[in-house]
């Protein structure tokens, strides 16, 4: 089946409602080009874990979610199998379903299974990602409709016009909004209360506070794949840049910051050198680091508050038995 593709900027879906349609609000190149730039010119070098994403980076995040030590993606899908149905219990079946960030979907067929919304909508920058899942979903469940949107989630506070009007509910697992700044993850709940409307439904992942042995493990496995996953990033920005990183020059670092408990992840330089990007230089000292994630990790407490601030209230949490994650069903109020 080919999806028709929406250009969202430019209003251009004239066909017949099919069940899986694509609608692209990719920001521009040139916004990205900038952000990535101030965060390399800044005093202490940041860029945003969203640069993670491409193909490459993609397939390295799946192969974390296998690990062993990543034990967040096997912790929440103990959750997701246990109380798939409790969990839809939520959810009404006039609802469309967004997922910001949805990589590769596979997290919702456990909700799918139990319950088919009016419609799905994924969320994803990541053609690769989005085209790939929307594609799958119309195959595992053909009677769902699928309103795919390639866009920048963190800077959506509403859906595009080409998507249709309907009640919505929201699906955020995975702890995603961990890798947000407290300001930032407020923000980010505030644009999807809105979007969700008074009482909307919230049901979100959230990675819990833990012994500092079991964190590192997970973000320093013996495989290596979360230091490619780290490093990747630097093809990534070249592209973005057009300019070449030498990747031998980096090394992969993340450790638990136990006061503000979260996981940094840092690209250390090894050696001092500078790169030419469009006639400017990058000046890389030894020794320093491109701030490239913070994962934070939240008390139940902690994270009921956060949600607090942004309008929403607690219905009902649930975790694994061993309590290393938990799982929210969250109400706009
Ligand atoms: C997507 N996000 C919740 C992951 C995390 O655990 O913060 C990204 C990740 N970074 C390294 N490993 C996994």
């Amino acid at each position: 089946m080919h999806p028709q593709v929406c250009d969202a900027q430019q209003h251009s879906c004239t066909e017949p409602a099919p069940r899986l349609r694509i609608h692209n609000v990719k920001p521009p190149l040139v916004d990205q080009r900038q952000e990535i730039l101030s965060g390399l010119m800044a005093a202490n070098k940041r860029v945003s874990p969203k640069y993670f994403y491409d193909e490459a980076g993609s397939r390295l995040f799946d192969q974390i979610t296998e690990l062993e030590e990543y034990y967040v993606t096997r912790s929440e899908r103990t959750i997701l199998e246990r109380e798939g149905r409790a969990i839809c219990a939520y959810l009404s079946r006039d609802t469309m379903l967004i997922e910001p960030g949805s990589g590769s979907s596979e997290k919702v067929k456990m909700l799918l299974q139990h319950y088919l919304p009016a419609s799905y909508a994924p969320i994803e920058i990541s053609e690769y990602y989005l085209e790939r899942a929307a594609q799958q979903l119309h195959v595992d469940f053909p009677e769902l409709v699928v309103h795919a949107v390639c866009a920048d989630f963190t800077s959506l506070d509403r859906m595009p016009d080409t998507v249709p009007e309907a009640p919505k509910a929201a699906f955020f697992p995975g702890s995603t909004i961990g890798n947000f700044e407290q300001g930032a993850a407020v923000q980010l709940l505030r644009n999807l209360r809105r979007m969700l409307g008074r009482r909307g439904k919230l049901l979100i992942g959230v990675d819990l506070i833990k012994h500092p042995d079991t964190l590192h493990a997970a973000y320093n496995d013996r495989q290596g794949i979360t230091a490619r996953f780290n490093l990747n990033l630097l093809n990534h920005l070249g592209r973005i840049l057009n300019c070449s990183f030498d990747m031998g020059k980096f090394r992969h670092r993340a450790f638990y910051n136990q006061a503000l408990h979260r996981i940094e992840m840092h690209l250390e330089c090894r050696e001092a050198h500078t790169l030419d990007v469009d006639g400017r230089v990058l000046v890389f000292r030894k020794g320093e680091t491109i701030h490239t994630e913070n994962s934070y990790k939240y008390s139940i407490e902690g994270f009921e508050s956060l949600a607090g601030q942004a309008g929403f209230r607690r219905r009902q949490t649930w975790t694994d038995s061993e309590r290393n994650f938990s799982f929210h069903c969250l109400e706009g109020v």
